[in-house]
Protein backbone atom coordinates (compact mmCIF):
# COMPACT_ATOMS: atom_id res chain seq x y z
CA UNK A 1 0.00 0.00 0.00
CA UNK A 2 1.59 3.61 -1.01
CA UNK A 3 2.00 5.81 1.88
CA UNK A 4 0.98 8.78 -0.36
CA UNK A 5 -2.49 8.75 0.67
CA UNK A 6 -5.44 9.03 3.10
CA UNK A 7 -8.36 6.61 3.53
CA UNK A 8 -11.90 7.79 4.48
CA UNK A 9 -13.86 5.12 6.83
CA UNK A 10 -17.45 5.09 7.45
CA UNK A 11 -18.40 3.65 10.97
CA UNK A 12 -21.76 1.42 11.57
CA UNK A 13 -22.87 0.64 14.78
CA UNK A 14 -24.61 -2.83 14.87
CA UNK A 15 -27.02 -3.45 17.50
CA UNK A 16 -27.78 -6.78 17.59
CA UNK A 17 -29.87 -6.31 20.59
CA UNK A 18 -32.48 -3.66 19.81
CA UNK A 19 -33.16 -3.17 23.66
CA UNK A 20 -29.80 -2.09 23.85
CA UNK A 21 -30.52 0.93 21.86
CA UNK A 22 -31.53 4.10 24.02
CA UNK A 23 -34.56 4.16 24.83
CA UNK A 24 -35.90 6.99 22.06
CA UNK A 25 -34.60 5.41 19.67
CA UNK A 26 -36.45 2.20 20.13
CA UNK A 27 -39.48 4.49 19.79
CA UNK A 28 -38.92 5.86 17.28
CA UNK A 29 -38.10 2.71 15.62
CA UNK A 30 -41.78 1.83 16.69
CA UNK A 31 -43.61 4.53 15.40
CA UNK A 32 -41.47 3.75 11.58
CA UNK A 33 -42.75 0.11 12.41
CA UNK A 34 -46.26 1.28 12.82
CA UNK A 35 -46.51 3.55 10.30
CA UNK A 36 -45.90 0.45 7.87
CA UNK A 37 -49.74 -0.02 8.28
CA UNK A 38 -50.25 2.69 6.01
CA UNK A 39 -48.17 1.99 3.15
CA UNK A 40 -49.43 2.20 -0.73
CA UNK A 41 -47.34 -0.99 -2.36
CA UNK A 42 -49.96 -3.11 -4.45
CA UNK A 43 -46.83 -2.95 -7.19
CA UNK A 44 -43.66 -3.92 -4.68
CA UNK A 45 -45.93 -5.44 -1.57
CA UNK A 46 -42.48 -4.58 0.39
CA UNK A 47 -44.15 -2.27 3.34
CA UNK A 48 -41.87 0.08 4.81
CA UNK A 49 -42.04 2.65 7.57
CA UNK A 50 -39.97 5.89 8.61
CA UNK A 51 -40.15 8.04 11.15
CA UNK A 52 -38.49 11.81 12.29
CA UNK A 53 -37.60 13.34 15.25
CA UNK A 54 -37.47 16.94 15.00
CA UNK A 55 -35.48 18.93 17.76
CA UNK A 56 -38.53 20.18 19.47
CA UNK A 57 -39.52 16.78 19.80
CA UNK A 58 -42.22 16.23 17.31
CA UNK A 59 -42.52 12.56 15.70
CA UNK A 60 -43.20 12.63 12.29
CA UNK A 61 -44.14 9.13 10.66
CA UNK A 62 -44.77 8.08 6.61
CA UNK A 63 -45.21 5.24 4.22
CA UNK A 64 -43.71 4.28 0.88
CA UNK A 65 -46.52 5.80 -1.53
CA UNK A 66 -46.80 3.63 -4.90
CA UNK A 67 -47.79 4.72 -8.27
CA UNK A 68 -48.99 2.74 -11.50
CA UNK A 69 -46.16 4.68 -13.14
CA UNK A 70 -43.42 3.23 -11.17
CA UNK A 71 -41.02 6.27 -10.98
CA UNK A 72 -43.72 8.36 -9.27
CA UNK A 73 -43.87 6.70 -5.95
CA UNK A 74 -42.02 8.06 -3.46
CA UNK A 75 -39.98 5.85 -0.72
CA UNK A 76 -41.08 6.15 2.99
CA UNK A 77 -37.88 8.12 3.74
CA UNK A 78 -38.63 11.14 1.71
CA UNK A 79 -41.89 11.32 2.72
CA UNK A 80 -41.23 11.80 6.25
CA UNK A 81 -37.83 14.14 5.41
CA UNK A 82 -40.57 16.16 3.20
CA UNK A 83 -43.34 16.18 5.36
CA UNK A 84 -40.99 17.31 7.99
CA UNK A 85 -39.64 20.38 6.04
CA UNK A 86 -43.86 20.92 4.96
CA UNK A 87 -44.86 21.27 8.52
CA UNK A 88 -41.98 22.28 10.68
CA UNK A 89 -39.28 24.03 8.07
CA UNK A 90 -37.47 25.90 11.30
CA UNK A 91 -36.84 22.77 13.11
CA UNK A 92 -34.15 20.19 12.15
CA UNK A 93 -34.49 16.47 11.64
CA UNK A 94 -32.73 14.79 14.80
CA UNK A 95 -33.17 11.07 13.88
CA UNK A 96 -34.66 8.99 11.55
CA UNK A 97 -35.49 5.53 11.56
CA UNK A 98 -36.64 2.97 8.96
CA UNK A 99 -38.05 -0.60 9.12
CA UNK A 100 -40.23 -3.04 7.00
CA UNK A 101 -42.84 -5.89 8.18
CA UNK A 102 -42.11 -7.16 4.69
CA UNK A 103 -40.13 -10.45 3.66
CA UNK A 104 -40.13 -13.50 5.64
CA UNK A 105 -40.74 -13.95 9.27
CA UNK A 106 -37.34 -15.01 9.81
CA UNK A 107 -35.82 -12.14 7.62
CA UNK A 108 -33.02 -10.16 9.33
CA UNK A 109 -32.16 -7.93 5.63
CA UNK A 110 -31.94 -4.19 6.86
CA UNK A 111 -34.04 -1.58 5.09
CA UNK A 112 -31.94 0.93 4.11
CA UNK A 113 -32.42 4.58 2.47
CA UNK A 114 -31.91 4.18 -1.16
CA UNK A 115 -29.39 6.76 -2.82
CA UNK A 116 -32.51 9.15 -3.77
CA UNK A 117 -33.40 9.29 -0.05
CA UNK A 118 -29.46 9.67 1.12
CA UNK A 119 -29.71 12.56 -0.67
CA UNK A 120 -32.92 13.72 0.47
CA UNK A 121 -31.63 13.30 4.07
CA UNK A 122 -28.59 15.71 3.11
CA UNK A 123 -30.00 18.37 2.07
CA UNK A 124 -32.04 18.57 5.41
CA UNK A 125 -28.59 18.17 7.42
CA UNK A 126 -27.01 20.84 5.41
CA UNK A 127 -29.68 23.00 5.53
CA UNK A 128 -29.94 23.02 9.09
CA UNK A 129 -26.34 22.70 9.48
CA UNK A 130 -27.17 19.71 12.33
CA UNK A 131 -26.59 15.61 11.57
CA UNK A 132 -29.17 13.21 11.18
CA UNK A 133 -28.76 9.92 13.20
CA UNK A 134 -30.49 7.23 11.31
CA UNK A 135 -31.41 3.41 12.43
CA UNK A 136 -31.94 1.14 10.12
CA UNK A 137 -33.50 -2.30 10.77
CA UNK A 138 -35.07 -5.09 8.63
CA UNK A 139 -38.50 -7.23 9.98
CA UNK A 140 -36.18 -8.28 12.83
CA UNK A 141 -33.04 -8.46 14.05
CA UNK A 142 -30.01 -6.25 14.53
CA UNK A 143 -30.28 -2.26 13.89
CA UNK A 144 -27.65 -0.65 12.11
CA UNK A 145 -27.18 2.96 13.34
CA UNK A 146 -24.79 5.70 11.41
CA UNK A 147 -24.45 9.04 13.30
CA UNK A 148 -24.51 10.99 10.30
CA UNK A 149 -25.76 10.80 6.50
CA UNK A 150 -21.96 11.45 5.49
CA UNK A 151 -21.54 7.69 6.83
CA UNK A 152 -23.95 6.31 4.35
CA UNK A 153 -23.30 9.36 1.43
CA UNK A 154 -19.33 9.64 1.70
CA UNK A 155 -18.19 12.61 -0.72
CA UNK A 156 -21.73 13.79 -0.92
CA UNK A 157 -22.17 16.84 -2.84
CA UNK A 158 -22.91 19.77 -0.40
CA UNK A 159 -24.00 23.45 -0.43
CA UNK A 160 -20.25 24.72 -0.07
CA UNK A 161 -19.51 23.85 -3.53
CA UNK A 162 -21.98 25.78 -5.27
CA UNK A 163 -21.20 28.74 -3.33
CA UNK A 164 -16.98 28.28 -4.17
CA UNK A 165 -18.53 28.91 -7.68
CA UNK A 166 -19.92 32.64 -6.35
N1 LIG B 1 -38.65 1.62 -0.34
C1 LIG B 1 -38.73 2.52 0.69
O1 LIG B 1 -39.79 3.10 0.96
N2 LIG B 1 -37.61 2.75 1.41
C2 LIG B 1 -36.44 2.07 1.28
O2 LIG B 1 -35.49 2.32 1.99
C3 LIG B 1 -36.34 1.02 0.27
C4 LIG B 1 -37.44 0.95 -0.72
C5 LIG B 1 -39.87 1.31 -1.10
C6 LIG B 1 -39.93 1.82 -2.50
C7 LIG B 1 -40.92 0.87 -3.11
O3 LIG B 1 -42.23 1.33 -2.80
C8 LIG B 1 -40.69 -0.44 -2.37
O4 LIG B 1 -40.04 -0.09 -1.16
C9 LIG B 1 -39.87 -1.46 -3.14
O5 LIG B 1 -38.68 -0.92 -3.56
Amino acid sequence: MPVHHRVLKTELAIFDLPEDLPSEDQALLEVARQATANSYSPYSNFKVGAAVRLTNGQIISGSNQENIAYPSGLCAESICMFAAGAQFPEEAVVALAVTTVSGSTESEDLVTPCGLCRQVIAEYSSRHGSPVRILMQGRQGPVVVVPDIQSLLPLMFEHGTLKKND
